[in-house]
């Protein structure tokens, strides 16, 4: 699948958190069919799959991912009759649908743990992890990535029960085989009606180890989570014959795929997660997401991972997800408007690697400040509300309509819409060709018509201080491409050659006949295509 257009590796993907997409049911909620109906905004921008985010049953008590019912559809997002619906309707606009699948745990509402917490001899007790407690206290000194012990005391049967995020997210136990074969079947729920792909919600930490050994604390110091290493309760090294035989129920069907969610920052450990082309096909490297902005850091992390990738492995970048501050708030600049996210899309879009978009960037969307009345995050509960991932989840902004924005007709969305700057909605920039929408458009077209850009091998060039400089080669095709992280003009002696053509941040602006001395504005980005 390397050879010809592969579309998890040569693709444009964008998630989608099913809230806050487009409410068709005007209850405050975006749903599965207020996506189906927004594909024609996918089709426009030219991205070739969608991830949607969890959409199943569940409690919400980690909205959604606290899943269920693996193989159903929550009320609040519409039927899996609506499911089907949206998926043939992606299809027959050339879209791909991938979605989000948490292994890892389940809500502690699915019929499995109600099963399994019942007594200590359910046939699905080992579903789960249980274990007696020390000295009248948890089993080990586990914490929960979302506050406090990772383990919660059962009064009925006197054991408790593993879990690495909220209380109601019960930790499945991988090592049980019947519960394997289980969540195997949930794929091959999906992927029979069509499903072409999955997101794998945190895999490095469905093999933990198998004593339960406490984890040392960390030596750097730190509180909570932070204050130990943790060398046994993730990316335990059985992890990666899990995810051999997970490949293994892909591979029965044609052209599907799995990216993880390996949330490690060390992407040596990251590239493993790729096997010998035999367990992940994609593994989300986020070194970006804590990258301040700066061209040095960036080349640093893109040259790390390109030495790390293995031979047949293909890297991932991404800049925004549901989980942290969405990176047109990260990288804000007083005077320069959009002028950083502008340089970041290019970057982001012509890297060697598969581009993951997050709803609402194409647009600018800034975080935006919930007030504390309106959190909804249990993060703002549970560890501090200034942790509270509301600000990167609200709805996405259709038009300049007051209230809804086009995205609902309720009186009040299940997040606010803003405060946004102006111009920050899909509408007014479809006007407007010189805007930010209009630039993710041209260089995902740009990107799928040269193979240089969509495959071709990476290269990082010499550039002055403040510039990321690289090449891009496949088959006789080259192109350059030249990032000025700085706030001030700059020039770039690239030594290239002819340009045939390409794109520039700013609009309207016209691109040098050759690549050989380029002037770069202030936050400019140039992608040249070579003669
Ligand atoms: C990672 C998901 O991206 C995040 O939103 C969720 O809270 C945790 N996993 C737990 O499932």
């Amino acid at each position: 699948m390397s050879g010809e257009r592969c579309w998890w590796r040569h693709g444009v993907v964008y998630q989608i958190y099913p809230r806050s997409y487009q409410d068709a049911n005007g209850d405050g909620v975006g749903d599965l069919e207020g996506i189906r109906r927004r594909l024609d905004h996918l089709a426009w921008l030219g991205i070739d799959a969608v991830w949607l985010s969890p959409f199943q049953p569940s409690p919400m008590a980690d909205f959604g991912y606290d899943v269920a019912d693996y193989c159903g559809v929550d009320p609040l997002f519409g039927t899996l009759a609506d499911y089907d619906r949206l998926l043939a309707d992606a299809h027959a606009r050339g879209i791909r649908v991938t979605i989000d699948w948490v292994p890892n745990h389940s809500s502690d509402r699915h019929p499995w743990f109600l099963e399994s917490r019942a007594s200590r001899t359910s046939p699905k007790r080992d579903w789960y992890v249980w274990r007696d407690g020390r000295d009248g206290g948890p089993p080990n000194d586990w914490i929960s990535i979302f506050g406090g012990p990772a383990w919660e005391h059962d009064p009925a049967t006197g054991q408790w029960y593993l879990h690495s995020f909220l209380r109601e997210q019960p930790d499945l136990n991988w090592r049980n085989p019947e519960l394997e074969r289980a969540m195997h079947d949930v794929l091959r729920f999906w992927l029979d009606r069509g499903t072409d792909g999955f997101r794998i919600d945190v895999i490095h930490r469905i093999a933990k180890d198998p004593e339960l050994r406490d984890n040392p604390p960390n030596p750097a110091g730190g509180q909570g989570y932070g204050g130990q290493l943790h060398v046994h309760d993730e990316n335990h090294p059985d992890v990666h014959a899990l995810l051999r035989r997970i490949r293994a129920v892909l591979d029965a069907y044609p052209d599907r795929m799995a990216v993880g969610e390996v949330y490690l920052f060390d992407p040596a450990e990251v590239a493993k997660y790729l096997g010998r082309g035999d367990e992940l096909h994609l593994a989300f490297n986020f070194s970006f997401l804590r990258c301040p902005w700066d061209a040095a850091v960036f080349r640093r992390e893109v040259e790390r991972f390109e030495a790390l990738c293995p031979p047949d492995g293909w890297p991932t970048w991404v800049l925004s997800n549901h989980d942290v501050p969405r990176h047109a708030s990260r990288y804000d600049h007083p005077t320069l408007g959009d002028a950083r996210a502008r340089v970041a899309a290019m970057m982001l879009l012509t890297l060697r690697g598969t581009p993951y978009l997050y709803a609402g960037e194409e647009i600018g969307m800034r975080n935006v400040a919930v007030p504390p009345d309106r959190l909804q995050d249990p993060l703002a509960r549970t560890l501090h509300p200034a942790l509270s991932r509301d600000g990167e989840r609200t709805p996405m902004r259709w038009d300049a309509s007051e209230p809804g924005c086009g995205f609902t007709t309720a009186a009040e969305p299940w997040l606010p819409l803003g405060p946004q700057p102006p111009g920050t909605d899909v509408a007014t920039q479809r006007a407007d060709r010189g805007s930010l929408l209009w630039l993710y458009r041209d260089l995902i077209a740009l990107r799928r018509e040269h193979p240089a850009l969509h495959r071709g091998a990476f290269r990082a060039l010499d550039a002055p201080e403040g510039v990321f400089a690289y090449e891009r080669t496949h088959e006789g095709g080259r192109a350059v491409v030249a990032l000025n992280f700085g706030d001030a003009p700059v020039e770039v002696k690239l030594g290239a050659g002819r340009v045939a053509g390409g794109l520039s941040t700013r609009h309207g602006r016209a691109l040098p006949d050759t690549a050989d001395a380029i002037a770069l504005a202030a936050c400019e980005g140039m992608v040249l295509l070579l003669a």
